[in-house]
């Protein structure tokens, strides 16, 4: 069925030779590729701190109770009791697919003592049904987390930051042309969002989203990536819609992921609904959306696509100030990304958000979310008295002095984030 798909536009007779070649060939093509995902999930499950059990399953992932298995065909005994259950797992979900329930269970069974250990085949065979009952149904995050086994495993800031550097190098090494793509995007939309002046929780936000802003990318199949040529509208929609799986899979992150997910489902958006895949304009994107959009802008710019060189730094830079001219992208944000990537900017750096602080930043955000001056002082760790500074120095920056209006204000500007007010 891949080969049919990747055959698709032969005739019938072209397509079946086609598909009889590649399938005298899988087996020569697939030796390498899965003896690399073996080391590649090894090292990669490393970097997310999986425990030395997992890693061992992974490197034999493709192993086979007969012997048959690759990367290096152990057999019986020595496929390990997980990597069993898990290879027979999958060939039940296939094959339940293509054949139904039924014929899959006969399938097993006569495979037992093949690719399969013998009494395991029979006991999925004889429970098909059963086992079969609610597979494809969602699960939700709730169900998941009951499952891990005690002690829960926590990730303090340092491993979370090795975890989405993890798994930024996993979503890039997908194509050759986006290795080091997301490390790039982070780098500059963190060091863009410092030059504007964004405060601290932003930084890491834009940081992390920029990490796995592509995550969604892992769901569109590499042939359309690769393609050089113009996409069917089919092909285009599936690619676009990577922002909202991004968004998506960053939602199983519970509330701490909102910031970020909110930056991932909008980093292809622009200023003037030219974006996608939403098409919200400007009133939709906080001040970091928008570093992050002209971030990822510009590093894309630099590297090479199917379809097109890499252009310079330079080149990059007068192509995000076009965009900018033509309304796409935030002057500020481009400015950030463009002065933080070292390239001479033509005007100042304005402080982003009428010159505020970063603290103050921080002071209105909390502020409009209901919090007193008080709270707002102990949630930062400043005096009342400081808190009460910052509030009249937000004020007179911002031309207001009632908290409505500030409140207002940062609504407007993207301050306030989901689930952050006070009631
Ligand atoms: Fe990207
Ligand atoms: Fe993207």
């Amino acid at each position: 069925q891949a080969f049919r798909r990747l055959y698709y536009d032969l005739d019938p007779d072209a397509q079946a030779k086609a598909i009889e070649a590649a399938m005298s060939q899988a087996l020569a093509v697939a030796r390498p590729v899965l003896t690399a995902h073996c080391e590649v999930a090894q090292r990669l499950g490393e970097r997310l701190g999986l425990s030395d059990e997992i890693r061992r399953n992974l490197g034999q992932i493709y192993e086979r109770w007969d012997g048959k298995g690759l990367p290096r065909g152990l057999s019986g005994e020595d496929v390990l009791p997980a990597v069993r259950l898990i290879t027979l797992a999958q060939d039940v979900i296939a094959l339940s697919d293509a054949v139904g329930i039924e014929a899959m269970a006969e399938i097993v069974a006569n495979r037992g003592d093949g690719p399969y250990e013998a009494g395991l085949a029979r006991l999925v065979s004889a429970n098909a049904a059963v086992l079969m009952e609610g597979i494809g149904a969602t699960v939700d995050r709730e169900t998941i987390l009951a499952l891990e086994p005690d002690p829960p495993v926590m990730l303090d800031e340092a491993a979370c930051e090795e975890a989405f550097l993890a798994i930024a190098d996993m979503i890039d090494m997908r194509m050759p042309f986006t290795q080091g793509h997301s490390r790039m995007v982070a780098d500059l939309a963190e060091g863009a969002g410092a030059r504007a002046g964004l405060p601290a929780p932003d930084l890491r936000a834009l940081r992390w989203s920029g990490f796995i802003h592509d995550i969604g990318e892992l769901v569109v199949p590499v042939a359309t990536w690769m393609r050089n040529g113009p996409l069917s509208v089919r092909e285009r929609d599936a690619a676009q819609l990577h922002a909202y799986y991004g968004e998506r899979a960053l939602t199983s992150f519970g509330r701490d992921g909102d910031a970020m997910a909110g930056m991932v489902l909008r980093h292809h958006e622009r200023l003037d609904g030219s974006g996608y895949h939403r098409k919200v304009g400007g009133s939709d994107l906080s001040p970091a959306a928008r570093i992050l959009a002209a971030a990822e802008a510009f590093q894309t710019s630099r590297e090479e696509r199917p379809h097109r060189k890499a252009l310079s730094s330079e080149a990059a830079a007068a192509q995000l100030r076009a965009a900018v001219r033509e309304g796409c992208i935030c002057p500020e944000a481009a400015e950030a990304v463009l002065s933080f990537a070292g390239q001479p900017s033509r005007r100042a750096l304005p402080r982003a958000l009428a010159g505020m602080t970063p603290r103050e930043i921080e002071v209105l955000r909390l502020i409009a979310a209901g919090f007193t001056a008080k709270e707002a002082a102990r949630k930062l760790d400043i005096s009342p008295k400081t808190a009460d500074h910052h509030i009249e120095s937000v004020y007179s920056k911002v031309g207001v002095t009632t908290r409505a209006a500030a409140a207002l204000y940062a609504v407007e500007h993207g301050l306030v984030r989901p689930g952050e007010t006070r009631a």
